[in-house]
């Protein structure tokens, strides 16, 4: 689990001249980070910089480097800064996720809270949380605005994830909301950002909000569907952690609407304490193995198809195509 895999990037780009320039300008993103996790206490930047390090796709500032290319300054400081923003907040979010879910493994490291306590990684995502808006502060009171409601709406869709849908609510409709909330917001600001600071006029900047918030999403059901499907060597996670802890996802939630008698087991399994390793794993297989499984795959294929669609507005060339396959690459990720 790196950012530094073949090719340079997390996602295909097949245009080798953009490929380049993406990998060059994610580099300086890269430093830019380093020295942005630091403190003047020594602790502070070795928790801070725990994950940093740990690895990660740089999803989040990709996407803003490559949103960028659709503006006339692709290669502004401020699109550099807004790369370093979210992928900043995005750190700040794992942090605490893993004292919700109570992972024990992130970017195939240790997470904050079992190399420390919960208490240092609360207090270490939101160290990272106020450095992500000294730095949104850079960019002008519009862009404090922005990634404020950002963070409102990923903060509330992680709180509406620990509830059960209120009666009558549909769960799967209840669950598409804390997607939407907890990571199409932030993916949808990243693509927003690299289209606003690098100039790319309203219409695109509207556009590629859009298609952010849609990948955004798909890219978390995609991560729904790793947590059962993927081995941890992969995915640098523990596999079945969501299953684990009950937190419902597309594939649970799907296999939950089955009436076939043949599906009880499962079903008996979802409402089940999960903690218990050997039910824990009964479950899984039998998820595994269940058309649910491709179900929630097909659905988030089509949501990457209605990202595409956002694109419209854009000529057709390699940053098009880029953001096209960026789409097609988060529907069908293994990691
Ligand atoms: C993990 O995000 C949390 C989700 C929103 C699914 P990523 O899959 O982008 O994690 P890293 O940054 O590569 O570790
Ligand atoms: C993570 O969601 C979302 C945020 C960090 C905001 P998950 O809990 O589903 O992601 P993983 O599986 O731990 O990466
Ligand atoms: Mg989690
Ligand atoms: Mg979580």
């Amino acid at each position: 689990m790196s950012h530094d895999q073949a090719g340079g990037l997390a996602l295909p780009v097949t245009d080798e001249a953009l490929a380049r320039r993406l990998g060059e300008r994610l580099e300086v993103v890269e430093k830019a980070l380093q020295g942005h996790v630091q403190s003047r206490f020594p602790y502070v930047t070795e928790t801070a910089g725990h994950l940093l390090a740990a690895g990660g796709k740089r999803f989040r500032p990709l996407l803003v480097l490559l949103a960028a290319e659709t503006g006339d300054r692709p290669d502004a400081d401020e699109v550099v800064t807004a790369a370093c923003i979210v992928e900043i907040t995005h750190l700040g979010s794992l942090y605490h996720d893993d004292v919700m879910d109570e992972a024990a493994l992130r970017r195939g490291a240790d997470s904050a809270n079992v190399r420390w306590d919960n208490l240092v990684a609360i207090l270490t995502g939101d160290f990272l949380f106020a450095r992500s808006s000294e730095l949104t502060a850079q960019l002008g009171a519009e862009a404090v605005r922005i990634q404020a409601e950002t963070f409102t709406r990923l903060v509330e869709g992680q709180i509406l994830e620990t509830v059960p849908p209120g009666p009558g609510d549909d769960p799967l409709a209840h669950y598409l909301e804390v997607v939407a909330g907890k990571t199409g917001s932030l993916i949808a600001t990243s693509a927003r950002y690299g289209a606003r600071f690098s100039g790319a006029g309203t219409e695109v900047e509207e556009a590629l909000a859009a298609y952010g918030e849609l990948v955004g999403s798909a890219f978390q059901l995609s991560d729904d569907i790793l947590d059962i499907a993927s081995e941890s060597v992969e995915s640098g996670k523990t596999p079945g952690t969501d299953l684990r802890e009950g937190v419902p996802t597309l594939p649970t939630l799907m296999a939950r609407a089955s009436t076939d008698p043949a599906d009880a087991r499962l079903l008996e399994l979802l409402d089940a304490d999960l903690t218990d390793d050997a039910l824990h794993a009964e479950a899984l297989g039998l998820l595994r193995a269940h058309p649910a499984l491709a179900q929630a795959r097909a659905y988030v294929v089509a949501q990457a198809q209605e990202a595409k669609q956002r694109l419209a507005v854009l000529p057709e060339g390699p940053v098009r195509d880029a953001l096209e396959g960026f789409a097609d690459g988060v529907a069908t990720r293994t990691a």
